[in-house]
């Protein structure tokens, strides 16, 4: 039953009548109230950082690409051709495509409709159900923000209220139509919330609300939609204004040019986009969006990835542990960087593709060039990347990277991993840290975050929660009012079992940040594993204040009062779920009980008609009607 919970995504509920004997872990002493009391404030590299660059200071200004367009008009015209400077677009009226065009615009999967339609001047996405049952319910929003240039897909995000949802369709440029969004399971979501991290990387200057989970500042992106300048470049607002009143410096200290960087600091403006690794790790007291090219990104973001074991099982491996793993550069001394081979403002036209990137592999190989004879590589047009760098057809996913960044010698000859960790191994490991790399009490405290919460989804062997747990707690006793430790702290003592704990854990996270999210969500969920329904009531109430638009704050409420067998207000805040997503079996599931309960035994049965119809698991059906049964008798 646990299992079909799952599969609809009401595992909560479920605790509510199947105790499913959790142990208990043996309770150690209790938790001190978070005190910052001598810990260490965490340090500013924006304030502190010694460079001679000035625009990494936080007070400098971003302009805008349209500032720098005036004195630098070649660059701007062709960085806008380029996929980076055509990242995102709105969805106007005038937009640059046509965002419903396009093959398999309506397409049922898993017992859904999915459709792309206009609705007088604008994009709107909907869900209903397969085979177009016209008076079933329907969850429909406008498209407001296009995310991808589509040379590999886009995907769509609507704003509510200044949070933003990701849609569950999404176009896929190379296979030329519309599908399912990557990674959405329909049955369980229909939406996302947009967390700040996808919109760092694909948009210009998004500005997260602190501690919300997908929550902006509005009016959000207000200069610009696409990635800009100034994400290279750092704020441009000093040489603007210099350079308009003529300063003619020998070296120009107010814009960064990457290529005068130090080689670490000259990759990191690109690996604050293009190092996603397995899991990231804000820096204690930073968040991403702070870093400036010119800084460390390191001291902003641990990265960490898959243990190479499992890299081939995860696939998450992007252009930069490919390319770092290549005899390329290696033998450079790591002089080999993303700019020895991409103009970051250019990109070749296919055509002259294979010229360019052999001009760029000549910088080195003019000497030491290819072994294979001159005939064999001519039939290829001696096209050093076909045979060196190929593409790997079968992915369509975002994220990974097609061309092989390895610069194999042969194609690769097939996978040797065993898939297997070794006794002492951890799933994660921490990207290698650079030249700033932060203390490694730091690290240990940013490796023990991604760690917990990773074994706190998937769950650990009993070796790895003690190197886990022992990690959390060396790091709380360093810095005790360090919020998101004491957040994982809570998913840990979740996943074993230890409830009371988990939510003492997730009270402190809310002590330190009464306005976090994420703390709150945590608390909200572990009060409810823990059977401590008012707190949970209480929390999910803060929830929806914060973030209104958030049907998954409004369940949780009714998942609270449902529990507290308070069916009026559980139905009310079922309804409010529903108001917002239509389609969303688990939660018309509730409201059938709830209208049962209060007395209308027809009506229960007409929202539990409802339920079933919107949940395409046969076997789902089955427990449901099953549950519905004992709840209601
Ligand atoms: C008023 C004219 C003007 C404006 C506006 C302007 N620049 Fe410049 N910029 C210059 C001049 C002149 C140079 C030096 C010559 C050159 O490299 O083109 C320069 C140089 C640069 C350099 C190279 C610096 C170096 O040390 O090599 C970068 C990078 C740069 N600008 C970026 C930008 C960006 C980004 C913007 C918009 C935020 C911008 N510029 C706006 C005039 C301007
Ligand atoms: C602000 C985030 C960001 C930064 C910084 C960034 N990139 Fe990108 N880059 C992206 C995104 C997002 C895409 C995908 C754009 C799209 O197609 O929608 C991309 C695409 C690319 C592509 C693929 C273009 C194609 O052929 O489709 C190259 C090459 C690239 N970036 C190189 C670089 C290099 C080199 C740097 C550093 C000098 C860099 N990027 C810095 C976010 C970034
Ligand atoms: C760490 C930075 C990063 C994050 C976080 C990230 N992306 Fe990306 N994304 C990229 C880069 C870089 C590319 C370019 C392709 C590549 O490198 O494989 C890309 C490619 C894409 C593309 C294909 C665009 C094209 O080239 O046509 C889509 C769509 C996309 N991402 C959507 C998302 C969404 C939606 C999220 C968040 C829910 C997200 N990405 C999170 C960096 C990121
Ligand atoms: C994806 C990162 C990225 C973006 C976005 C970007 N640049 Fe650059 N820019 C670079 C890098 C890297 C260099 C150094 C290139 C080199 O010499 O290897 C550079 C160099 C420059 C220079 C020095 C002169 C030259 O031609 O090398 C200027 C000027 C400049 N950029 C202006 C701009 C302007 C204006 C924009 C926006 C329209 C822009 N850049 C967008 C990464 C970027
Ligand atoms: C920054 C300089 C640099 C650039 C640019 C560069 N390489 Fe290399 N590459 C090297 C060096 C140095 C070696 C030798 C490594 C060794 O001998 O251990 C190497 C080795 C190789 C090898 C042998 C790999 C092996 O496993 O034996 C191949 C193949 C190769 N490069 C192809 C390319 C291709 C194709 C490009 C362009 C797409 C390219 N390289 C660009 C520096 C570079
Ligand atoms: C040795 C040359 C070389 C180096 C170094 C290199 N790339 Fe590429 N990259 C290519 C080639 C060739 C392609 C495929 C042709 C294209 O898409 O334009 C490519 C494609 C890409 C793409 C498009 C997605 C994909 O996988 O096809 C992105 C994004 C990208 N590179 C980013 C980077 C980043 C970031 C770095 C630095 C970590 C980097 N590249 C280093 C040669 C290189
Ligand atoms: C038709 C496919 C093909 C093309 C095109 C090609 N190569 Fe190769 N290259 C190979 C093969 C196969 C080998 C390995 C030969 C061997 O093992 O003896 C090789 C070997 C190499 C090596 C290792 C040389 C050594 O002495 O160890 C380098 C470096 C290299 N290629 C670079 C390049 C560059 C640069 C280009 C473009 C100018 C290029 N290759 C074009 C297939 C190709």
């Amino acid at each position: 039953m646990i299992v079909a919970l799952a599969l609809i995504g009401v595992v909560v509920v479920g605790t509510v009548w199947l105790r499913t004997g959790r142990s208990e872990t043996q309770s150690s002493s209790a938790d001190r109230p978070p005190d910052p009391g001598s810990e260490s404030p965490p340090v500013d590299p924006r304030q502190s950082f010694a460079t001679p660059y000035r625009n990494i200071r936080p007070e400098v200004k971003y302009v805008g690409d349209a500032a720098c367009a005036t004195c630098h008009d070649v660059i701007a015209q062709t960085y806008h051709q380029h996929p980076m400077g055509r990242s995102a677009e709105w969805v106007r009226p005038g937009a640059a495509v046509d965002h419903a065009a396009g093959a398999h615009s309506s397409f049922d999967t898993s017992g859904y409709r999915l459709s792309v339609v206009h609705k007088g001047d604008r994009v709107w996405h909907q869900v209903g159900l397969a085979g177009g049952d016209e008076d079933a319910p329907t969850y429909a929003v406008r498209a407001d923000l296009a995310i991808g240039s589509g040379s590999r897909g886009r995907s769509y995000v609507t704003f509510d209220r200044g949070a933003a949802w990701q849609s569950p369709v999404s176009w896929f440029g190379q296979r030329d139509r519309w599908d399912v969004s990557p990674g959405f399971d329909l049955a369980k979501e229909i939406r996302r919330p947009v967390v700040a991290r996808c919109l760092a990387c694909h948009t210009n200057q998004p500005e997260p609300i602190p501690d919300s989970l997908n929550r902006y500042r509005e009016p959000v992106l207000a200069t610009q939609a696409s990635i800009g300048c100034e994400r290279c470049h750092g704020p441009g607002e000093l040489h603007v204004k210099e350079r308009e009143r003529g300063d003619r410096p020998a070296v120009d200290t107010s814009i960064v040019n990457p290529v005068r960087l130090p080689t670490d600091l000259r990759a990191d403006v690109c690996r604050q986009c293009h190092l996603q690794g397995a899991v990231q790790v804000a820096r204690r007291g930073l968040h991403a969006g702070e870093y400036r090219p010119g800084l460390p990104w390191e001291q902003f973001v641990s990265t960490f990835l898959w243990h190479p074991e499992l890299t081939q099982a995860h696939k998450s491996v992007g252009q930069f542990e490919q390319m770092e793993a290549s005899r390329c550069f290696a033998g450079s001394g790591g002089q080999l960087n993303c700019t020895s081979c991409h103009d970051p403002h250019a990109k070749p036209t296919p055509a002259a593709a294979d010229a360019y990137f052999r001009g760029r592999c000549n910088t080195c190989h003019d000497s030491r060039g290819c072994s294979l004879p001159a005939p064999a590589r001519a039939e290829k047009n001696d096209s050093c990347v076909i045979c060196h760098m190929p593409r790997r057809d079968s992915s369509n996913v975002a994220h990974v990277a097609v061309t092989d960044h390895r610069i194999m010698r042969r194609p690769d000859t097939g996978d040797a991993r065993t898939k297997v960790l070794a006794a002492g191994q951890t799933p994660l490991v921490a990207y290698r840290p650079g030249p700033h790399a932060a203390s490694a009490a730091e690290r240990e405290r940013d490796l023990a975050i991604a760690l917990g919460d990773e074994c706190a989804r998937s769950g650990a062997p009993p070796g790895l929660w003690a190197f886990v747990e022992a990690r959390l707690d060396r790091a709380l006793d360093l810095w005790p009012a360090d919020a998101p430790t004491w957040i994982t702290r809570s998913r840990v003592r979740a996943a074993r079992g230890d409830g009371p704990r988990a939510v003492e854990a997730a009270r402190n996270a809310v002590a330190i940040k009464p306005d976090s999210e994420v703390a709150l969500i945590q608390l909200a969920g572990a009060a409810i594993a823990a059977d401590d329904y008012e707190s949970a009531a209480r929390a999910a109430e803060r929830l929806i204040t914060l973030n209104p638009s958030s049907a998954d704050h409004r369940l949780t409420r009714a998942t609270a009062y449902f529990s507290l067998k308070d069916w009026a207000k559980a139905e009310e805040n079922c309804r409010a779920v529903l108001a917002i997503q239509p389609v969303r079996p688990n939660a018309r599931f509730m409201l059938a009980v709830c209208v049962h309960k209060r007395g209308d035994a027809a009506g229960g049965k007409r929202e539990l008609d409802l339920a079933l119809r919107l949940t395409p698991s046969s076997e789902v059906r089955a427990t449901l009607s099953k549950w519905y049964a004992q709840l209601t008798r």
